[in-house]
Parts: C-alpha cells; sequence; structure tokens
C-alpha cells in the first residue's frame, strides 16, 4: 500500500520534471552578437530570434533595459523609458524574429538589454542579455604645432574595435596617417570609421608654421608710365606667421643688371613721382621668424615724353622732306634726260663738222 503510493508519486514528480523540461527545451532567446559596439550618435541593430513549442502563439513581445535603481538591478521596459520615445524601433514580429534598433545612440545607452515574449500560456524572458557599448571617436594629431617638413601622425581611437578608420580634412579624405606637413596641411582634422563616414569625431586642429612662399608683387598701374606719374608695388606672401618685413630691391636697367639696389621698406613701394631713372627690375623680399623669400622680377618702364617728341618731330622731319624733295628730283631727273639729248645732237653736229 506504502509501496504503491510510493511508486504513484515518484512517477507523478517524473513526469512533472519530464513537461518542464519540454517547456524550457521548446522556448529560447538567441542574440546574434552579444557584445555589439557603437558610436554615439549613429544606429545599432539588436539581432535576434525566438522559439517556442509548436502551435503557441505569441501576443506580446517586449525590450527591457537593466537600470540599477536603490541598489538594485530592475528590467525597465524601454516604453517606459522617455530617452528612448521615438529612438527605438522594433523591427521583429510575433513569429521568431525579435530584433530591435536604437538609433542617435547616446552614451547612457550603454547596458544590458533583454528581450521577453508571451505567449498565451507562459511568459517568457531572456535569460542572458545583450550588452551594448555606447563610444565616442577620439582623434589625436600630434604634435599639433608644427613647422613645415616636421613629421605629424594622426591618430583615432575608439573603446570598439573597428577593423579601419578613415580621415578627412576640410571635406577631403587625407591619403595618408603619417606625413612631412606642409603649409597647405594646416587645417581641421576629423575621423569617422569605414563605412559609416557620416558619424565623425570631433575636429582636431593641425597649424603648420612656415618661411614665406608663393611672394608676388602687384603694380598699381600696369603698362608704360609716363615721367612724373606715380605708381606703387605692393609685396604679398604666404607665410605662418604672417611676414613682419619686406625689403624692395632694383635691378637697375637692362645694360646694367649688375648693378642690384636696395631701393625700400614696407610692403608698400610708393614711387610718387617717377623718371626714367626708375626703369629697371623689381622684386620684393618677405619675410617671418622661419625665414625669407624673394618674389619674382617685375618690370617698370618708365617714358620719356621729350625723347617721344624728338622722334615724332624727326618723324614729320623725314616726311616733309619727302614730300617737298621728291618733285625736285623728279624735275631734275627728267632735266638731266632732257640735256642729254640736245647733247647728242650736238655732238652729232660735231661729227658731221669734224674736218676729214
Ligand atoms: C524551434 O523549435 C522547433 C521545435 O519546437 C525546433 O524544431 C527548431 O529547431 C527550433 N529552432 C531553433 C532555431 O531553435
Ligand atoms: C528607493 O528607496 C527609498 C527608501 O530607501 C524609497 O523611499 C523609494 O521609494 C525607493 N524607490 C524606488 C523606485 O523603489
Ligand atoms: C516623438 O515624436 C512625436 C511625433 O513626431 C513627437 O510629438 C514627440 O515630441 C517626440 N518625442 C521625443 C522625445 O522626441
Ligand atoms: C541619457 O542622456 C540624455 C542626454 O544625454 C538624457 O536626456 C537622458 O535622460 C538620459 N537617459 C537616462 C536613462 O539617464
Ligand atoms: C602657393 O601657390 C600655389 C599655386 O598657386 C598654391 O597651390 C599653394 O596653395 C600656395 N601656397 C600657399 C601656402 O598659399
Ligand atoms: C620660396 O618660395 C617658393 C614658392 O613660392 C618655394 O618653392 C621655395 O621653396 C621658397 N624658398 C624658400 C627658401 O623658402
Ligand atoms: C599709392 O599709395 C598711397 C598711400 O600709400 C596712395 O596715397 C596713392 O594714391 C597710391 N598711388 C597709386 C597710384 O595707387
Ligand atoms: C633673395 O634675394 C636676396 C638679395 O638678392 C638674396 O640675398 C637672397 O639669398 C634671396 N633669397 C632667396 C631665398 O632666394
Amino acid at each position: 500500500m506504502c509501496f504503491a503510493l510510493m511508486e504513484k508519486m515518484f512517477a507523478m514528480l517524473v513526469l512533472l520534471i519530464l513537461k518542464s523540461g519540454t517547456v524550457g527545451a521548446g522556448r529560447s532567446v538567441t542574440f546574434e552578437n552579444p557584445n555589439p559596439c557603437a558610436l554615439k550618435g549613429s544606429s545599432v541593430e539588436l539581432r535576434c530570434s525566438y522559439n517556442y513549442t509548436d502551435g503557441e502563439t505569441v501576443e506580446n513581445t517586449v525590450w527591457h533595459k537593466g537600470e540599477l535603481k536603490n541598489g538594485t538591478w530592475r528590467r525597465v521596459q524601454l516604453s517606459d523609458l522617455p530617452s528612448y520615445e521615438n529612438r527605438s524601433e522594433y523591427f521583429g514580429d510575433r513569429q521568431h524574429n525579435c530584433g530591435l534598433a536604437i538609433h542617435n545612440l547616446q552614451d547612457n545607452d550603454t547596458g544590458h538589454y533583454y528581450f521577453r515574449f508571451d505567449t498565451k500560456t507562459i511568459g517568457w524572458r531572456s535569460k542572458k542579455s545583450v550588452y551594448l557599448t555606447v563610444t565616442e571617436l577620439r582623434a589625436r594629431v600630434y604634435p599639433d604645432n608644427v613647422r613645415a617638413g616636421d613629421y605629424v601622425t594622426l591618430e583615432c581611437s575608439t573603446s570598439c574595435d573597428f577593423s579601419t578608420t578613415v580621415w578627412f580634412k576640410d571635406g577631403r579624405q587625407v591619403a595618408r596617417l603619417e606625413f612631412q606637413a606642409q603649409a597647405e596641411d594646416s587645417g581641421n582634422y576629423v575621423c569617422a570609421v569605414k563605412g559609416q563616414e557620416s558619424v565623425r569625431s570631433d575636429p582636431v586642429a593641425l597649424e603648420v608654421h612656415y618661411p614665406p612662399l608663393n611672394v608676388s608683387v602687384e603694380m598699381s598701374y600696369s603698362g608704360q608710365l609716363t615721367v612724373g606719374s606715380s605708381v606703387n608695388l605692393t609685396c604679398s606672401s604666404a607665410a605662418n606667421p604672417a611676414a613682419h618685413s619686406y625689403t624692395w630691391y632694383s635691378l637697375g636697367t637692362a645694360s646694367s643688371v649688375s648693378s642690384m639696389l636696395q631701393v625700400g621698406s614696407g610692403q608698400v613701394l610708393s614711387l610718387p613721382s617717377v623718371d626714367t631713372s626708375h626703369t629697371g627690375l623689381y622684386f620684393c623680399q618677405a619675410a617671418n621668424q622661419l625665414g625669407e623669400n624673394n618674389s619674382t622680377e617685375v618690370l617698370l618702364t618708365v617714358d620719356n615724353p621729350d625723347i617721344s617728341r624728338v622722334i615724332l618731330f624727326v618723324g614729320i622731319g623725314v616726311k616733309v622732306f619727302i614730300v617737298l624733295l621728291l618733285p625736285l628730283v623728279i624735275i631734275w631727273l627728267w632735266r638731266q634726260k632732257r640735256n642729254s639729248a640736245v647733247d647728242k645732237e650736238e655732238n652729232s653736229h660735231d661729227y658731221e663738222n669734224t674736218p676729214k
């Protein structure tokens, strides 16, 4: 009697264990990547699938976040957290897909996420969680204050393990992460993860110091100058720091190229009243703390109006001379011809008169 009872109880226990066993084995939640890492400001997809016994109908699905409240961890529905409003999107269904997307990620989205589904008979919570890490990109350029020619290194760091990062300067991709800085490398640099270029680090600045480059002279007047007119020559250059001193040189006229003179200083060389002695080649030298450089030469030509008047008068004289002289020459030539004809006649007479 007692034995029979024990046997019955044992059978019931086995049945209970078996039943709960089958219930447990049929239900599961699987996270594709339990430790995703994503950039602040980007979107992440928590891919997830779930399973249950055939014939069951799913009535509800919920994502939770693990929150520490009063010293204990609790699972709070995302729909109860205002900061996830409009940013979280369930792209799963009521069959087997339980994916969740979170957009415009914030630092405090870092944490544990859990999935739960309810069927008619039971609610099933995932035992494990997805642990999401939200990170930022930190761009660094070092050293960030260099002289032209110095080596510079770009470094982009995050707590995630991204395969490739890319760099941009003023919207253009940077080819090399280590280079010798040139004047035009000054500017702001940002880094991004390849494939997610819209999410960028805060910019970092690189400043390159260099001696004057592209030194050039601009003349306030182009073409020929006449004696007494005024002209300004302005020296400009690219330099960092900006050029602080300027020196002007003149190479004299073409006939005496060897004579080089220092003719002034300051960014503008002002010649208020030029004369022919100002004709020549000019160049400026711009200098800053790092060095100096010269512009190319510009030619200044001053026209002497007296000389041109002489040339003008000589021209007129020649024309007048030709106009007056030509008829005289023609007349003279005509007379010559006539005279020779008369001579011939006379000569023939002479022949006739020649005594035989
Ligand atoms: C889901 O459960 C069914 C049985 O209920 C099983 O045949 C199937 O392999 C399970 N799928 C997964 C992905 O576990
Ligand atoms: C936290 O604990 C305090 C007392 O220690 C209690 O007054 C408060 O209601 C608790 N808050 C929550 C959210 O449980
Ligand atoms: C979410 O979107 C709705 C409708 O666009 C808007 O009214 C609401 O203010 C938004 N909530 C937040 C927290 O941005
Ligand atoms: C997360 O941070 C944002 C601002 O960065 C804040 O508005 C939000 O309330 C925070 N959420 C939580 C759950 O602390
Ligand atoms: C110098 O001039 C060249 C050609 O015009 C230009 O490409 C370069 O950027 C200039 N350098 C600086 C420092 O402005
Ligand atoms: C002078 O400037 C030119 C370009 O304008 C540059 O190529 C050259 O290297 C510079 N020279 C020095 C000494 O800086
Ligand atoms: C040259 O510069 C001076 C001031 O530095 C100005 O008064 C003058 O009008 C300028 N002359 C020309 C021709 O630009
Ligand atoms: C610029 O010209 C000056 C004077 O001729 C000369 O001493 C100097 O070496 C030149 N500088 C450069 C960089 O060519």
